[in-house]
């Protein structure tokens, strides 16, 4: 099926304009950034948890910063369902990455509630409080904490201004003392589900409004500090000098060509700071990021272990000092089959052509399959664009996705439904 269904819920109807307001809850003014532990934050939680409640949610902030709302099931102690994604975006970001799978987990909830429909099991709906890892040099702070994975040492981890993610923490509230009580026992939850914009151009130019994820290719982040000598640009004979910012160019045309030459391999220099940063003045520092995936490990491995060993080779050849830190790898990961069942029966229930692709872009979902069966639902987003304040979707793509994740949700609950 394409094209708009005859009619849109006013469930989504509720759902974009909802996501309108939440793009609004911004530390900049006139774009959206919303990074973990900021004002931005404690407004975005207080703006959800109240449409929670009103979906007849109980909401509590646990000790590493996510939002919970819960709605009881027949029976309260029945694993539970977990649906979401996070909360925090990147600099100048659309409004729906993110967003979007917390406030269509509110909105099914809203219909149960409406009503007055009880799941044999309870749902729950998270937002997370970290997924782009943009702040601090980690990511999946929150939904590591729910599977019990994160490593106490990243508390330690400063963000760009030197305020480390436990100091963060403890000013916005939390308790990085407390990390344990944020795990769910093992067992405890049936399945985690995420709604998410696609980020590319795939839905869109097959007319689909809708797919279901297979897997996600896995990624690896690492910070490159290359020092040389800041110097004088008129007096310093090009032969003499040991410009960190050239060693940079390099090592980003190395990312490229070395990406370019697997087809499962994709590579990214997002990040380049040079010091002191002045037209006159060699740059004596050069930091950068690389941000390398593949849905294959052993691709994605080879590759980074090839670039380490091509990057120091570049420094010492120009006599630049030179430091690589691994900062987050994390593995490709395949969604539950037996969700990506439930998922396809929905769609094709909702009258919606089932569409099967892998994701490029990092979820939660990756984190939570450290401990329940995973599957993420994508929406077709406009040209395929995303972290971008362009990022776009339709309110019948909207309505589609709402109607399809209920109806999967009530699929869980027959009786031999069992993933
Ligand atoms: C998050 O959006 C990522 O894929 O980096
Ligand atoms: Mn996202
Ligand atoms: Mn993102």
């Amino acid at each position: 099926m394409t094209g708009s269904p005859p009619d849109i819920s006013s469930d989504a109807r509720t759902l974009m304009a909802r996501l309108d307001e939440l793009g609004r809850v911004s530390t900049d003014p006139g774009r959206l950034n919303r990074q973990p532990y900021t004002a931005a934050h404690r407004q975005a939680i207080e703006l959800v948890a109240g449409w929670m409640q009103a979906a007849g949610m109980a909401t509590r902030v646990d000790a590493i910063g996510n939002l919970i709302g819960r709605y009881e099931g027949e029976d309260p102690a029945a694993p539970v369902v977990l649906i979401g994604s996070h909360l925090d975006t990147v600099v100048d970001a659309g409004r729906y990455d993110g967003a979007l799978g917390v406030l269509a987990g509110v909105q099914v909830v809203a219909a149960l509630h409406d009503g007055g429909e009880r799941l044999p099991f309870p749902v729950e709906v998270v937002a997370f409080c970290d997924e782009e890892g943009v702040r601090f040099p980690t990511t999946f702070l929150g939904s590591k904490a729910i599977c019990g994975t994160l490593d106490p040492g990243v508390l330690e981890l400063p963000d760009g201004a030197g305020v480390t993610v436990g100091a963060a923490l403890r000013a916005f509230g939390g308790d990085p003392d407390a990390l344990a009580s944020v795990a769910y026992p093992p067992g405890s939850l049936r399945a985690f589900l995420e709604v998410h914009i696609e980020q590319g151009p795939v839905l869109e130019a097959e007319d689909r409004p809708l797919g279901i994820v297979t897997a996600i290719q896995g990624q690896s982040r690492l910070a490159v500090v290359l020092d040389g000598m800041a110097g004088h640009a008129g007096t310093v004979p090009m032969g003499h000098r040991r410009d960190a910012l050239a060693g940079a160019a390099e090592i980003a045309l190395l990312v490229e060509r070395r990406c370019s030459a697997a087809p499962d391999l994709v590579g990214t220099v997002g990040r380049l700071e040079v010091l002191p940063g002045a037209v006159n003045v060699i740059p004596g520092r050069a930091m950068l990021t690389l941000d390398i995936r593949s849905p294959s490990d052993l691709v994605r491995g080879q590759a980074v272990a090839e670039l380490v060993q091509a990057i120091h080779g570049i420094a010492a050849a120009r006599g630049l000092g030179c430091t690589v830190a691994r900062e987050h790898d994390q593995p490709a990961n395949v969604c539950a089959p037996r969700l990506q069942r439930v998922l396809a029966q929905a769609m094709r229930a909702e009258g919606v052509p089932v569409k099967y692709l892998p994701s490029g872009a990092g979820h939660d979902a990756m984190a939570m399959a450290a401990i329940c069966p995973t599957a993420m639902l994508f929406v077709r987003c406009g040209g395929g664009i995303s972290h971008n304040p362009l990022e776009s979707m339709t309110l019948p793509d909207a309505d589609l996705a709402l109607r399809v994740l209920l109806r999967a949700l009530r699929l869980l609950a027959l009786p031999k439904a069992k993933p």
